[in-house]
Order: C-alpha cells, then sequence, then structure tokens
C-alpha cells in the first residue's frame, strides 16, 4: 500500500485510541489510527457502560458529548443487596455532587468515530499493525496490512491503544516490565433485554446462588449478569432459566424483576491483570493494552480514557514546550490510578461474588463488610468516592 506520515501513530480505535486522536487533534498534534477490525464490528461490539464523572467531563470538554448527555442517564446512587437485604449509597452527599453516567461504549466509539471522520480525520478500519519499529530512537514506524498489501506508519511516537490482544505489549523488551495477574474462579453471563430497567439506579448483590448486577441502556432496555461458573455455556442457559436466577438473586421484599425478550448473551471471563510499565522509548501503553480489571465497578473504560489524558499532557509537554518531562513519567502517573482502580475492582468483586460455600469464613467476612457499609458513612464514602472515580486533581 502506501508510506503514511504522522505525528502520534495510534494503534486500535476502542475508547482509547479514539479519545486519543481527538484529544490532541484538540491541541493541534496529527494522528493517524490503524484498526484491525471492521467499522461494523468495533461499533456494535457490547461492553462496559458505566461512565465516571471524569469521563463525561472530558467528553463534554472535548465537545464529543451531545449525545452522550442526551441519552445517557446520569445517576446519583447505587444499590447494594447482600442475602435479600437491600441498601442504597448515595453519591451527592457523599462525594461533592459527583455522580456516574450509563451509556454503552460502542455508542462512544459510534460517535468518536463519526466525529473523528466529520473532521476528516485519518482512520483505516481492517488494517492490522504487524510489527512496531525504531521505538528506541526517534523514528518510529508501524507495519500494517490494508487491503491485502503492507503499509507504513512513520511517526514521531507510537501510542499502543490496541487491548489486551494487542502488539503493543507484546512488543516492549521483555525485561523492561513486570506482570501480575489473577485469574477469578468465575466468569460473568451478560444479557440485553427489550424490557423496561426494574430499577431506577444500578443493583449489585450477593446471594447464596452467586452474584447478579442489574444495569441498563435506556427506558426501554436492559443490561443484567450474573455469576456463573469458568466451564459453564451458553447452551446452558435458556432465556427461562436466566430470568428466574436473576429474580432470585436480585429480590428483595417488596421488589418484582421484569422479564423482557434477550437480545444478546454472552459469557466473559474475570481477570485482573497489569504491566508496571507502560513505555519504552517511543513506545506508549493505553488502556486494556496494559490492564484489565474485573468488571464489577466498571473501572475498564474509565481507566483507558485516564490513561490518554496523562498522554495528552506528556505530547502536549512535547509539542508545545519541547519538553520529555511528562511523556517520561506516564507510567509512574497512570499507575498510581491503575493501582487503586485494581484494588477497587477487587474489593468490590470479592465483596458480591460467591467464593466459597453459602456460611463459610469468607461469607461471614462479606457480610460483616457489607453490614458495616450500611452503618458507617466512612466506608460507605470510600466506595462512593472510588465509584464516581477520583477527581484528576486529587489523584
Ligand atoms: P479496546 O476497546 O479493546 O480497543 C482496542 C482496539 O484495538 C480494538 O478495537 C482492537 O480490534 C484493536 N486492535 C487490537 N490489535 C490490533 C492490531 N494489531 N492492529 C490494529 N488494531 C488492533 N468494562 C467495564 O467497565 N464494564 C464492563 O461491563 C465491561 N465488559 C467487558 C466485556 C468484554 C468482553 C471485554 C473484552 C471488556 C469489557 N470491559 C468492561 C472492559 C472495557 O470494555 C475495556 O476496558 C475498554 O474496551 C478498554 O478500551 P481500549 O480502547 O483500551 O481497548
Ligand atoms: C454495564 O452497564 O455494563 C456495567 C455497569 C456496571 C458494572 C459493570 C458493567 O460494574
Amino acid at each position: 500500500m502506501k508510506n503514511i506520515r504522522t505525528q502520534v501513530g495510534i494503534i486500535g480505535a476502542g475508547p482509547a485510541g479514539l479519545t486519543l486522536a481527538h484529544w490532541l487533534k484538540q491541541h493541534g498534534i496529527a494522528s493517524v489510527i490503524l484498526e484491525n477490525r471492521s467499522r461494523e464490528y468495533v461499533s456494535s461490539r457490547v461492553r462496559a457502560g458505566l461512565l465516571e464523572q471524569n469521563t463525561v467531563d472530558i467528553y463534554k470538554n472535548l465537545g464529543l458529548a451531545e449525545r452522550l448527555l442526551k441519552e445517557g442517564q446520569e445517576h446519583h446512587g447505587v444499590y447494594l443487596n447482600f442475602d435479600g437485604k437491600r441498601i442504597r449509597i448515595p453519591f451527592g452527599e457523599l462525594t461533592e455532587g459527583r455522580n456516574i453516567t450509563i451509556y454503552g461504549q460502542q455508542e462512544i466509539v459510534k460517535d468518536l468515530t463519526d466525529a473523528w471522520y466529520a473532521l476528516g480525520g485519518e482512520l483505516y478500519f481492517e488494517a492490522e499493525a504487524t510489527k512496531i519499529e525504531g521505538f528506541e530512537g526517534i523514528s518510529p514506524s508501524i507495519h500494517f496490512m490494508y487491503q491485502g498489501e503492507e503499509g507504513r506508519l512513520e511517526c514521531d511516537f507510537v501510542a499502543a491503544c490496541d487491548g489486551f490482544h494487542g502488539i503493543g505489549r507484546k512488543t516492549l523488551p521483555k525485561d523492561s516490565f513486570h506482570e501480575f495477574s489473577t485469574t477469578y474462579p468465575f466468569s460473568w453471563l451478560g444479557i440485553l433485554a427489550n424490557v423496561a430497567p426494574s430499577t431506577d439506579e444500578l443493583i449489585y448483590a450477593y446471594h447464596e446462588n452467586g452474584f447478579a448486577l442489574h444495569s441498563l441502556r435506556s427506558d426501554k432496555v436492559s443490561r443484567l449478569y450474573i455469576q456463573v461458573d469458568n466451564d459453564d455455556h451458553i447452551d446452558n442457559w435458556s432465556d427461562e432459566r436466566i430470568w428466574e436466577e436473576l429474580s432470585i438473586r436480585l429480590g428483595t421484599e417488596g421488589w418484582t424483576l421484569n422479564a423482557g425478550p434477550i437480545f444478546e448473551k454472552s459469557i466473559t471471563p474475570m481477570r485482573s491483570f497489569f504491566t508496571d510499565n507502560m513505555q519504552f522509548g517511543r513506545l506508549f501503553l493505553a488502556g486494556d493494552a496494559a490492564h484489565i480489571v474485573p468488571p464489577t465497578g466498571g473501572k475498564g473504560l474509565n481507566l483507558a480514557v485516564a490513561d490518554v489524558k496523562h498522554l495528552v499532557d506528556g505530547f502536549v509537554g512535547y509539542y508545545h514546550n519541547n519538553s520529555m518531562k511528562m511523556l517520561d513519567s506516564y507510567s509512574e502517573i497512570a499507575l498510581k490510578r491503575i493501582w487503586r482502580a485494581q484494588d477497587f475492582s477487587n474489593f468490590m468483586t470479592t465483596l458480591f461474588h460467591k467464593q466459597d460455600v453459602h456460611g463459610s469464613f469468607t461469607y461471614h467476612l462479606q457480610k460483616a463488610k457489607f453490614d458495616y457499609i450500611g452503618i458507617s458513612k466512612a466506608y460507605a464514602t470510600t466506595i462512593a468516592e472510588n465509584y464516581v472515580g477520583l477527581p484528576f486533581d486529587k489523584f
């Protein structure tokens, strides 16, 4: 194909890559995005839905939040269930008015892709990055395959926003990082259903049958999850069985769950993973390329956007102030929030999932935590401020 030249070469058109491209453009910094999947595939991939206050504010400031503000639903609290007892954590009074917004990740990807093309931005779908070269020096390049031909994207910097299975992390020299990972002994079966949500705010539930989460996408579409075994199979779960189990696990006195036609169902494994170095020379990792958190707490997408914020600060320092200082400390700055999110996601996961037989020592520790949240403003505040996301000026 062709050789292309830009300032920042971006691999991946997920939330991290698209947000980076837009944000750089606002600072007059050019970028080109390579994405190995098709536009249709990427914009219909069902994943996260919970946006922290920081994330919403970033899209507002970038002028990319028109549909998000119209169709997204702002939530001012969250319900927590344990053995059928329900409590609510109100965000407003515990977090100085910070909130979360529910808006599907694929909608963000759609909005950012449309806006990028409308600005005349370069984004190649079905363009697979195959090799990153020269990042130890000052002229890196990304080799890629596009429409059956080889191409080369020459740039000043490479931003690998290419997710967990991408080539960015695998390209870092082996002795430049350590990896940490935990695989949980359970997975999430997630559904999307054409039914009005049975709740105004999310419900996270521990039940002796296992974890359940009631989330939503709109007034007419509900998003729900249940804990299943790692070796379970989607064929074992008829729609009827899913609704029955959700109703049991989310149940509390005086509340009923509305069932409706399910139009999407899949099983996702749960893991925590991260690398303690996200850069080498002129190659930088952002988002799932560098870390995975279990979805309890909804941090994955928000962390990806937070990485991008720090990366943009670094590129602005380089292009506008001729300084590598911020870029050189990118990993160190980003990792503080990543560790915080790893801890919070692990906390929420172990608090609400069934890990051992009901009534075991582990169960009683979980219950003790839940009971304490119900009576302690301090404990509830800890959960609320992590859940809505810590502000950038504090952390
Ligand atoms: P991604 O969205 O993975 O984007 C990376 C992009 O890079 C992809 O489009 C990929 O196709 C592309 N790419 C990869 N390799 C190459 C290559 N060689 N060349 C070109 N392009 C390449 N988080 C939550 O908070 N809540 C959830 O419920 C939730 N559910 C999830 C379910 C699943 C199945 C998965 C995988 C993740 C889920 N997450 C969830 C996590 C959240 O979706 C991610 O944290 C978020 O997508 C991270 O964005 P990203 O841009 O870093 O990576
Ligand atoms: C979602 O709406 O998909 C969602 C919400 C909260 C989570 C995880 C997923 O913790």
